[in-house]
């Protein structure tokens, strides 16, 4: 494989193919007879089958290997390959490493990791010293020290490592993305995200998240919030967050429910959960802009990302489905809320513009569409040898605010200092993620 592209001559390329209006770094996922991309999955669980269906449907990706330490599932799995046409694929069941034999393998141009958390990192770096891709499930790493290795690896091997963080992709975002681009909000200063899903059906004892959930008290599961604030608030490109504080409620809302669903002697309903039912972390960044981010995983709740982005000159709300823009300066022009729809089709990112459009080509399969563009786009950077949307310091930004919020919590809600992942690039590296440069696959 050849040697990926750093950040910057990614910007310089990806530049270039605006300039030159030349797609040849950008093969399309759609193409009638694009290159095979072969990837072995490792973990075909709940979320690994879903995105094996989804792969399986785009063009040019081949799956010659499986791992699962559940032989089942990798033979589920190994027949809806052979179903969608491919070649059996080899499947590795022999217990919780057998993945190195998987990645051991000279075949494969990238892997796809959708295990339990403890393994993504592991994972990720046996598959990186190999020059394998590396799409990985979130959070990519659970520790600051696995962030640190993840980006050690990548910058090594020059192998890019991608966390599937797929809300950085949704069509709503995207267009707000632009909206921020295009200066409609003016110097953007505040940003509110969410991750509020009742996940209660985590927390029985034999399900892997429970382990975490028993020992730690943190946000560990804050990248579905954080995805899009990434890019629109250019979040390691021009800024980085520099200081996070964390409080944490305690907890009710597990030992509530389970004793609701399963009687009050039931062994979960029992345990003693160090997960506080609602935890709000609060981030500064360098440039002196603020991100509120909850975590409200364990209380009965619909889902909601309640995003809102606020900057000088007015406002995106998610819940509200709304903008307020600033008047036209005098304070006499209607400030008010306005529908978002006719801004969503005015600002329409080009992944989603159309029904062939990456986004549009797969209707509402797989989060609205979202999943397959993030693996359509994914793909064709393997394919094209090229860095890919998310790249390695963007997935551990992300993920470290796990550990950082842990940190916090535990030392009375004290402020903790953010690592710098990318070791000073972000003063100078240019915002890449969906620019116009960026491959319409
Ligand atoms: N992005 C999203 O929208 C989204 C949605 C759901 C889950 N996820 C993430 O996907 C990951 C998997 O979650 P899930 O709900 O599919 O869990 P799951 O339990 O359904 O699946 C995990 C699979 O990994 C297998 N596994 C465990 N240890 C392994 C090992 N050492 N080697 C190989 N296989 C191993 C298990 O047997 C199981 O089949 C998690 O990281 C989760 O956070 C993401």
């Amino acid at each position: 494989m050849a040697k990926s592209l750093t950040r910057r001559q990614f910007t310089t390329a990806a530049a270039a193919v605006a300039a030159t209006g030349s797609l040849a770094l950008a093969v399309p996922g759609g193409a009638a007879n694009p290159r095979p991309v072969r990837v072995g999955f490792v973990g075909v669980g709940g979320r690994g089958a879903g995105m094996l269906r989804h792969s399986l449907g785009i063009k040019g990706v081949q799956v010659p290997a499986v791992c699962d330490v559940n032989a089942a599932r990798a033979a589920n799995a190994a027949k809806m390959i052979a179903r969608a046409g491919q070649k059996p694929p080899d499947t590795y069941t022999k217990g919780d490493t057998d993945f190195r034999r998987m990645m051991d393998r000279d075949d494969l141009d990238a892997v796809f990791i959708a295990t339990p958390w403890e393994w993504h990192t592991p994972m990720a770096i046996y598959a990186m010293k190999r020059k394998q891709y590396v799409g990985v499930e979130v959070p990519c790493a659970i520790t600051l020290d696995e962030c640190r290795q993840l980006v050690k690896t990548s910058e090594e091997t020059g192998t890019p490592c991608m966390m599937m963080e797929n809300w950085s992709f949704r069509r709503d975002n995207l267009a707000v993305l632009n909206m921020i681009r295009k200066g409609l909000f003016g110097e953007i200063v505040h940003c509110h995200c969410a991750h509020s899903h009742n996940c209660v059906s985590w927390y029985t004892g034999k399900k892997w998240p429970a382990k975490h959930l028993l020992k730690r008290c943190a946000d560990q599961y804050p990248t579905h919030s954080l995805g899009p604030v990434l890019s629109w608030m250019d979040i390691n490109c021009g800024d980085r967050v520099d200081t996070v504080v964390s409080m944490a409620t305690n907890q009710w809302g597990i030992t509530d429910q389970l004793s609701r669903r399963h009687g009050k002697d039931h062994p979960s309903a029992k345990l003693d959960w160090k997960q506080g039912d609602i935890v709000t972390t609060m981030a500064r960044t360098v440039k002196g802009k603020t991100i509120v981010i909850n975590m409200d995983m364990q209380l009965p709740r619909p889902y909601d990302n309640r995003w809102m982005i606020q900057g000088t000159r007015g406002l995106y709300n998610e819940q509200r489905d709304a903008v307020y823009l600033a008047g036209g300066g005098k304070g006499h022009a209607p400030e008010k809320w306005s529908p978002f729809a006719p801004h969503q089709t005015k600002y329409e990112h080009k992944w989603w513009r159309g029904k062939d459009s990456p986004g549009g080509r797969y209707g509402l399969s797989g989060h609205g569409g979202v999943d397959p563009l993030e693996l359509t786009l994914f793909f064709d950077a393997v394919r094209n040898k090229t860095q890919t949307p998310i790249d390695v310091y963007d997935s551990v930004v992300m993920s470290c605010i796990f550990p950082l919020s842990e940190i916090s919590i535990a030392k009375g809600s004290q402020p903790v200092k953010c690592p710098d992942f990318t070791g000073g690039k972000w003063e100078t590296a240019k915002p890449k993620f969906a620019v116009d440069g960026s491959p319409v696959a």
